[in-house]
């Protein structure tokens, strides 16, 4: 088997949640151009620019699009139900990341409302359960794949405040702690189901990237930048061949995982 050969995922039925917003689109391209049928899901009303440039590049015939929210069981088993097959790739990849701010006025850190940790928990480790639920389930009956959850630095390591403290907002900026939280039991989920699907063929793997370029501040960015040993923050492109990596045959005695794509941030 070529190199080519095992990234070759011609003929497999891939599921992408949150297809939509900064990443979505990296591993629809990924996938796409690897010759999957892509099923790409989001609470969005319809595919945003960036999908739509993917889907230019790539023709969309391939390419199905299905409004969904992950934390609603009946949209998923409804774009399961339209699958053209079994799944064999999945990619969790809808998520929040709700700052205090996103509230109007911010809070401190024992001022949080419990609802607002309660939703991004929802979305990002419940929604991430329930679709391993559904898509991984029918994956585990039909055969085997491969499930990628994407997870964050912050699944492992602290937000470190300062680089918010240039942030002149009262009360201080706060990354919400619930985010790491859900990421971290993202990462525990993974685990979980390596051991239990294992036996069925399906591998399940974390993968988590460093802070991705995007419309952060320039102090933000220089603060950032100067902890990461790679010496800039990742681009979606970077992640495309991590993703592919442990979506195809490439991985294929690597479970229970977790591939940091972080520049090296935490390895200091
Ligand atoms: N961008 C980064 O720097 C970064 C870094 C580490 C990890 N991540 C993780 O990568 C994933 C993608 O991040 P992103 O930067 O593309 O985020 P984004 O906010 O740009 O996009 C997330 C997408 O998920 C969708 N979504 C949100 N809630 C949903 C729900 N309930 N049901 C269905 N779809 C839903 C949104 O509509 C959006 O299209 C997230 O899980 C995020 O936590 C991102």
């Amino acid at each position: 088997m070529t190199a080519a050969d095992l990234t070759d995922l011609a003929g497999r039925v891939a599921v992408v949640t949150g297809a939509c917003g900064r990443l979505g689109p990296a591993w629809v391209d990924a996938l796409l151009g690897s010759g999957a049928t892509v099923i790409g899901l989001d609470r969005a009303a319809e595919p945003d620019s960036a999908l739509r440039e993917v889907l230019d590049a790539h023709g969309d015939k391939q390419f199905d699009f299905h409004v969904a929210d992950v934390t609603d069981r009946t949209t998923l088993e409804r774009v399961l139900a339209a699958c053209p097959g079994p799944p064999q790739v999945l990619v969790n990849s809808a998520g929040i990341d709700s700052p205090p701010s996103a509230l109007g006025g911010g809070a401190r850190f024992g001022d949080l409302p419990k609802e607002l940790s309660g939703t991004v928990l929802d979305v990002n480790a419940l929604g991430t359960l329930q679709c391993c639920q559904v898509f991984g389930t029918a994956m585990a009956a039909g055969g085997g794949g491969s499930i990628v959850n994407i997870g964050s630095l912050y699944a492992g390591l602290a937000p470190d405040p300062r680089l918010y403290e240039h942030i002149q907002v009262d009360p201080p900026f706060l990354k919400p702690p619930a985010y790491g939280m859900s990421k971290a039991a993202v990462a525990a989920l993974t685990r979980y189901l390596a051991a239990l699907w294992g036996p069925a063929g399906v591998r399940v793997n974390t993968l988590s990237p460093g802070g991705v370029r995007g419309d952060q501040d320039a102090e933000f960015v220089a603060k950032f930048t100067a902890r990461v040993p790679l010496g800039r923050m990742a681009l979606a492109a970077d992640l495309r061949g991590p993703l592919l990596f442990l979506a195809s045959a490439q991985s294929g005695y690597v479970t229970g995982t977790e591939l940091m794509v972080d520049g090296g941030f935490g390895c200091w």
